[in-house]
């Protein structure tokens, strides 16, 4: 065992596939990557990326399994294991290279549900911190007959750690320039951002609150034919109520100072259904206030616990958006808001790329976790093996 991880180690690059199943439940990113060395000598080449819509009909089972049996969790787990499965063995195939040349497959899965430190998410929810991602990597790992790395997060929160964000190890390697204040967020279903070089908090990362989920949410109410606001143009056309997002915006979890994380379960169906019923049914102006929900939790929380930004770098699904890409630049207009792909990072790839990149700290026996943005005790080593 200890012989043949060795040997994926051992030479200066290796091929590496990342597999990111974010909060939204929208589908599979796969990402093939090129890695040279580790640590903060890595450097990383993407060689092919796509995206795996999920089937609807798995779709919402899993926006639907935070509240239901554990038998569907557990069939969930290997149903979602061989669809990861298959999104890697796609990537490698677009990307030209034979399964066996990859070195390892990093799998985040998909988050079924996740507790926070302190925190009772709703009324009938057990409480013990935990987070819990499914998609088997036995089954990925047999599968593609690759070495094959999940559960990232279970790591740093037996650590003591919120368990996210985890990107903050890749956001510090790529994108921290020295003498710029720099914010790099995701907007997936739930929103984050890390901190690099700003007046107050340099270092830290944490998750703002709502991204897309809760506008995919008010979309669904609204029985539009698309799963989300497709290029915000139910968003564009609503109008915000203030005393509305007033309200919103006094939630307890933005007003807590980082380290913090937070998942679907607190910005959920019954927050989008208030929504629904303040905004007079009328769905523009529903998914109008949940767009500038997000864009006034990041651009305020930025400003309050960051100082002042030079320039906010984004990533994830939320980017599509230019209805909130609009709001949250009129928030900041004191700040460059670009994408990643500035930086020569895709955007929708940018998940993907870093648990690959995590994972390969992992095969080095090196910590993955940055304890300042967790608020783990200490640098622990992320992930479980599953061999083929
Ligand atoms: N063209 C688009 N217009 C508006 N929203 C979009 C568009 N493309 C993607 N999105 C949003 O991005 C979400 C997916 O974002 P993603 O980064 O994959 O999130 P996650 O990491 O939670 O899976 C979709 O559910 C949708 O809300
Ligand atoms: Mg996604």
């Amino acid at each position: 065992m200890w012989e043949r991880l060795r040997r994926l180690i051992e030479p200066p690059e290796r091929l590496a596939i990342g597999l990111m199943s974010g909060t939204s439940a929208d589908g599979i990113d796969a990402v093939l990557v090129r890695l040279h060395g580790h640590g903060s000598e890595t450097r990383v080449e993407t060689l092919a990326f796509h995206s795996n819509p999920y089937p609807d009909e798995i779709r919402d089972r899993i926006v639907a399994a935070y509240r239901g049996s554990v038998a569907e969790a557990c069939s969930l787990n290997f149903e979602l294991g061989g669809l990861l499965a298959e999104a890697a063995l796609e990537v490698a195939q677009s990307g030209g290279v034979p399964i066996e040349s990859v070195a390892f497959v990093a799998s985040h899965g998909q988050t079924l549900y996740h507790i926070p430190r302190g925190e009772r998410p709703a009324r009938d929810a057990p409480f013990m911190p935990s987070t819990l991602q499914v998609g088997e990597g036995a089954l990925i790992a047999q599968h593609t007959g690759i070495l094959t790395i999940t559960d990232f997060r279970t790591a740093d929160m037996a650590a003591g750690g919120g368990g996210a964000p985890l990107v903050p190890l890749f956001d510090e390697l790529v994108f921290r320039k020295p003498g710029v204040r720099r914010v790099v967020g995701n907007i997936g279903g739930i929103a984050n951002v890390t901190f690099l070089g700003t007046e107050q908090n340099d270092g830290m990362a944490f998750d703002t609150g709502p991204g897309n989920a809760l506008i995919d949410l008010l979309v669904r109410l609204a029985h539009s034919p698309h799963p989300f606001d497709k290029d915000g143009e139910m968003g564009a056309r609503g109008e915000v109520n203030p005393a509305l997002l007033a309200r919103l915006m006094s939630s307890a979890y933005i007003e807590l100072p980082p380290p913090k994380t937070t998942g679907r379960e607190l910005f959920d169906i019954d927050m989008a259904k208030l929504i629904w019923a303040e905004s007079g049914e009328r769905p523009e102006n529903a998914v109008a206030v949940a767009t500038a929900l997000t864009a006034a939790t990041m651009s305020d929380q930025i400003r309050r616990f960051g100082g002042p930004v030079d320039e906010l770098i984004l990533s994830g699904g939320g980017v599509h958006n230019p209805t909130l890409m609009r709001m949250i630049r009129g928030r900041l207009p004191e700040t460059r808001v670009v994408t990643t792909a500035e930086y020569g990072v895709d955007p929708d790839a940018k998940e993907a790329i870093a648990f690959a990149v995590i994972g390969n700290e992992t095969l080095h026996g090196a910590p993955g976790n940055v304890p300042r943005a967790t608020g783990a005790r200490r640098p622990a080593i992320l992930g479980k093996l599953s061999l083929p």
